[in-house]
């Protein structure tokens, strides 16, 4: 099988388009801009996952805003966070002078989210919000709703547009079911 062959075969189906995503990403560039304005704004996209959505949203975001990365992995014993979140790249900025929206690609269980937030909080933000592209709410362990959630989807195994199955399928341009 050519390599081609294989990364298509995985693909069940689009499950959102490039289309339907610009769509929703302009109309939330717009409303950032608008709720933020004159406010010094900062996004943490957290990574990998949201490097797709991060670079289209801030974009589509017409007012001055900074744009930093953070990498983060949480550990947990069973089911029941530690409350351990190890930090692997972290933000430089001193988030007191900054309302912060976290952006992220998929919540799930919510558990890496509710440490990030636990841990950002403590740094003083003028505010914290979160933005997720795509929201699996069946699946969640601990409470967390995003404050803006662009898509919801069911409880499917999905990827591209930043998602990954085993680090591949980031660069496709849509939201796919993937199936094994
Ligand atoms: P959780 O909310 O702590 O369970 O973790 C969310 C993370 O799990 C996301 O940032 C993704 O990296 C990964 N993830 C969860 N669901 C999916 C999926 O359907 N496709 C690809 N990655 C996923
Ligand atoms: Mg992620």
């Amino acid at each position: 099988m050519k390599p081609t062959e294989k990364f298509n075969s995985h693909i069940k189906r689009i499950l959102i388009s490039e289309e339907e995503i610009q769509q929703k990403i302009v109309e939330t560039g717009r409303q950032i801009s608008e709720e933020y304005r004159d406010k010094p704004l900062l996004f943490i996209s957290i990574l990998n996952g949201s490097f797709v959505f991060i670079s289209d949203l801030c974009r589509a975001v017409t007012i001055p805003c900074e744009v930093a990365f953070m990498c983060a992995r949480s550990y947990y014993s069973g089911t029941v966070s530690t409350g351990n979140v190890s930090i692997t790249l972290d933000v430089s900025q001193d988030l007191s002078k900054y309302h912060v929206i976290i952006a992220e690609d998929i919540i799930d269980t919510g558990r890496t989210l509710h440490d990030i937030i636990e841990l950002l909080k403590k740094r003083n933000p003028l505010s914290v919000k979160v933005i997720t592209l795509l929201d699996k709410p069946s699946r969640r362990i601990v409470d967390m709703k995003a404050d803006i959630s662009l898509f919801t989807i069911p409880d499917l195994f999905v990827v591209g547009y930043g998602l990954d199955y085993a680090e591949i399928y980031r660069n496709l341009p849509y939201i796919a079911e993937y199936e094994e």
